[in-house]
């Protein structure tokens, strides 16, 4: 397996260009299942969780053709027919977002057999806020031996779903039934996050009528039919964030582009007030720390537009050199500070209670082997070794690669000493 191998300590100069998001190119394409004609996704990122999807779809009967495009990597979702409704558990376990399958195949097909995912690391991840949606469409789940085993022999039809929280998942998942279901739908409670917005805008451009994406309140008009349409994936938040908070780790000026830094305001604002300066553009932002300390800032997890789980790990990272005491709240999930005993393999003082973590800055971290067990808590030991004393070696990097596209060649390009050794680390799973 591979390693990545990073020498701390070089400012970060240069340009980043941010790809598409992952989170939502993921549910972009389960919607490709929702037409007989071709989906084309532009602006696509190419990780191996994208692959991995692209392959339960081809299973399912979906021509999947990547290939560059004018603007970028494209990938052509062409599904005729769905050849089978059946999704089985080593392609739902190793990637929860292949279960948002299930709606579009009921609302294909009125029938369908998915593999229940399961617990992660970062969390138990229940799934029943999507079954529930599911039901209130009309759907019949029964649960046998892991499996959810779906039936909808007259179509969906419309309902009202109240979630009781916010669910990005759910929420995604109760449109992309919706779409097909005859009638109306109303979601309230409905999560907020920019990858709803782009959904609903790839739905509706294959013909859907969804209103108020983006609100805690989505109405749906359900269409006989949805058509083929070419769709470019929003750029990906949380990659931007992640780069952000690298150039504040290892100080000098970056400038991050082919993003919008509208859609990570509160990281950008808690990166202000720990003295990083932040110039918002038209399609990004450039990020930049002179030597001076950073100031320790508290955060909270929240759903969007509050700061965002996913950056939570690399806030982490960054405030163990900060100036004083930060308390890290996670909200979210119940089991997302895996970073924490890695990082303090690299010198970092953090004590955690319950959902809260107190990151004492330290003077200086040291390089050191390090792994993770899921993909932002990867990436927050890369930013963490950028400003380390001598070199860490990042062990499971499948992790990294899952989300974050061409990591060490964006991070080289821009000075940092980083190098991917193929075929390297012991003692991995
Ligand atoms: C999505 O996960 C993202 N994944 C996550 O990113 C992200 O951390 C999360 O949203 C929150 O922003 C994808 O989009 C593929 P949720 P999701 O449903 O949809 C509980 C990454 O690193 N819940 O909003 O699974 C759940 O356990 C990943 O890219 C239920 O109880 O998140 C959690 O505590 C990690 N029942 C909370 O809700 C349900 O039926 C929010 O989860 C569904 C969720």
């Amino acid at each position: 397996m591979d390693q990545i191998a990073i020498i701390g300590g070089t400012p970060l100069q240069g340009e980043i260009p941010i790809g598409g998001a992952k989170n939502s190119a993921l549910k972009l394409m389960a919607a490709g299942l929702l037409t007989d004609e071709p989906l084309i996704l532009t602006n696509m990122p190419r990780l191996a969780d994208t692959r991995f999807l692209g392959e339960l779809l081809r299973r399912l009967g979906a021509e999947v053709v990547e290939s560059a495009g004018p603007a970028g990597a494209q990938t052509r979702l062409h599904t005729p027919e769905i050849t089978s409704a059946y999704a089985p558990y080593d392609k739902v376990r190793q990637m929860r977002a292949s279960f948002n399958v299930l709606g579009p195949l009921i609302a294909r097909t009125g029938h369908a057999k998915v593999s229940l995912p399961g617990g992660c690391a970062i969390g138990a991840r229940p799934v029943d806020l999507h079954l529930s949606s599911l039901q209130a469409l009309g759907a019949h789940i029964d649960l046998h031996e892991g499996y959810v085993y779906a039936q909808a022999p007259r179509g969906l039809k419309g309902g009202r779903i109240e979630f009781p929280f916010s669910s990005v998942g759910a929420t995604e998942h109760a449109m992309l039934a919706a779409v097909l279901a005859r009638g109306d739908t109303e979601l309230i409670g409905a999560a907020c996050e920019p990858e709803m917005v782009d959904l609903a805008d790839c739905l509706n451009a294959m013909g859907a009528k969804v209103t108020g994406a983006g609100t805690p309140t989505i109405q749906i008009s359900g269409v006989a039919r949805l058509t083929g349409a070419t769709h470019a994936v929003i750029p990906d938040r949380i990659e931007m964030g992640t780069y952000a908070m690298a150039v504040a780790m290892a100080g000098g000026a970056v400038r991050l582009t082919n993003a919008r830094a509208d859609l990570i305001g509160a990281l950008l604002t808690k990166l202000e007030e720990a003295g990083v300066a932040v110039e918002r553009h038209g399609d990004g932002a450039t990020i930049r720390r002179d030597g001076r300390r950073l100031t320790a800032v508290e955060i909270s997890t929240d759903p969007y537009p509050g700061f965002p789980t996913d950056l939570q790990a690399q806030f982490m990272a960054l405030m163990t050199l900060a100036d004083g005491v930060s308390v890290v709240r996670e909200t979210i999930f119940e089991n997302r500070f895996m970073h924490v005993p890695e990082l303090a393999r690299l010198g970092a003082d953090i004590t955690v209670s319950g959902g809260e973590a107190q990151v004492r800055g330290v003077d200086q971290l040291e390089g050191a082997q390090v792994m993770a067990t899921d993909l932002r808590a990867s990436v927050s030991l890369v930013i963490a070794a950028l400003a380390a004393r001598g070199e860490t070696l990042v062990n499971r990097v499948y992790h990294l690669d899952r989300g974050f596209e061409r990591l060490e060649e964006k991070l080289s390009a821009c000075g940092a000493q980083v190098r991917r050794i193929k075929g390297g680390g012991e003692g991995e799973e």
